[in-house]
């Protein structure tokens, strides 16, 4: 499954996380690639906010991943900030196999070495300063049944359509 959508504001980003955290569940993995400022950490902030963690979510600077329990029974937000992993090696430190198990994983700059940590993700890339772009792409069986393509086709489409 493969979509694109527009995302104009921050809003919109931030807004599209929410509604794709209700998609998610413990084991998920979103990959998230765009160059500095992209809105890697606003989309990851409405997943924080859509699966009900507690938060704030923010750039993990000297944090590499860091854990956002949930405040409502749910997964635990694990966000990741892969910038200054050296490489695959560092990441396999980082032990994120558990909190894979028992939550979301979140990775920002994630893309050739995040893939390593699970065979099913999505991998959302962010492009645009103008007229910003978020194309999304399920990968593995986790994406591929009919019900999570329509759904996520569905939080696609609703998310192209936000009003401004
Ligand atoms: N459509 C948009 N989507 C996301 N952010 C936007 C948008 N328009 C403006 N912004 C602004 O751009 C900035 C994006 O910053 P953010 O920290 O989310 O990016 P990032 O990809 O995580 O950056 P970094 O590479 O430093 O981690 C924020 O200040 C946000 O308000
Ligand atoms: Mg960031």
């Amino acid at each position: 499954m493969s979509a694109e959508i527009a995302l104009p504001t921050a809003r919109d980003t931030q807004a599209f996380g929410v509604r794709l955290a209700a998609l998610l569940r413990a084991g998920d993995l979103i990959v998230l690639t765009g160059d500095l400022g992209a809105g890697k950490t606003t989309f990851t902030q409405g997943v924080g906010e859509g699966l009900g963690v507690r938060g704030p979510v923010t750039s993990p600077t000297f944090v590499i991943a860091r854990v956002h329990p949930s405040l409502v029974g749910g997964p635990d937000l694990v966000h990741v900030d892969a910038y200054r992993l050296a490489g695959a090696l560092e990441l396999d430190d980082l032990d994120l196999d558990a909190d894979l198990d028992a939550g979301v994983v979140v990775v920002e700059w994630g893309a050739g070495l995040a893939e390593l940590l699970s065979a099913e993700r999505l991998e959302i890339t962010l492009t645009g300063q103008a007229s910003r772009l978020a194309r999304v792409v399920g990968v593995g069986s986790r994406w591929e049944t009919p019900e999570a393509v329509q759904a996520l086709a569905a939080v696609c489409r609703a998310t192209t359509e936000v009003p401004h």
